[in-house]
């Protein structure tokens, strides 16, 4: 078993997709204090996507910008749709260790306006699909794993390509840009391993450039 503190080096997943392993470590507890914060003001809550399904995963957002879903179609709304307030406002350090990360993966402008929070219990899983609801193709995406593992599904960019199973875990960060942007990519059903900090839950920062 690996613990989480043992040191790795980055990891390329793509010709533009970096997996830079335990890159948040330092920062969880000040990331998850946050996200406890910014989820008492805009609460996780379970989706209802254009076909009909309620989401398994929980989400929540904040930065000026929330992705957001219901039987109308997917979008980016400033004000969230729950509270009919806008969004919590992105928190520094999300903002700090992105760019961080984005410079570390050779992105040296990503101005993050949005950040979806998805938090996976036991059994929950997020299909297939592509991040396409944003303007900007040539900003990436930066995503941070914080909790119980789980193991990311990294495909092409058809869905019918078989993706690549990747496992990430708690202070795992991705990095998935350029001609790697519009990958099909998922998660599959979390087992139930609690984690020691978090316990049975894994939360997920996705951070992009959204308007
Ligand atoms: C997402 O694609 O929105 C989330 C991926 C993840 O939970 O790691
Ligand atoms: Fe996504």
């Amino acid at each position: 078993m690996q613990l989480d503190t043992a040191p790795e080096l980055p990891q390329a997943l793509g010709p533009q997709a970096l997996l830079l392993p335990r890159f948040a470590a330092a920062d969880a507890d000040e990331l998850v204090a946050a996200v406890r914060r910014l989820s008492a003001v805009s609460p996780f809550r379970h989706l209802v996507t254009p076909g009909g399904f309620a989401m398994s995963v929980g989400l929540t957002n904040c930065g000026a910008l929330g992705w957001t879903t219901d039987r109308r179609g997917y979008r980016y709304a400033g004000i969230d749709p729950e509270t009919g307030q806008p969004w919590p406002a992105m928190p520094t350090v999300f903002l700090r260790l992105a760019q961080t990360a984005a410079r570390a993966a050779g992105y040296d402008r990503f101005e993050p306006d949005a950040c979806l929070v998805n938090r996976y219990l036991p059994g929950a899983r997020l299909s297939l699909h592509q991040d396409r609801n944003e303007r900007d193709f040539t900003q990436p995406i930066v995503s941070v794993s914080l909790g119980m593992r789980a193991t990311f599904l990294f495909g092409g960019l058809q869905r019918a390509v078989k993706p690549a199973k990747i496992p990430l875990q708690h202070g795992d960060v991705l990095v998935w840009g350029g001609s790697d942007r519009l990958r099909y990519h998922g998660i599959m059903p979390l087992k139930d391993e609690p984690h020691p900090t978090l316990g049975g839950q894994r939360i997920n920062l996705t951070l992009r450039k959204a308007g």
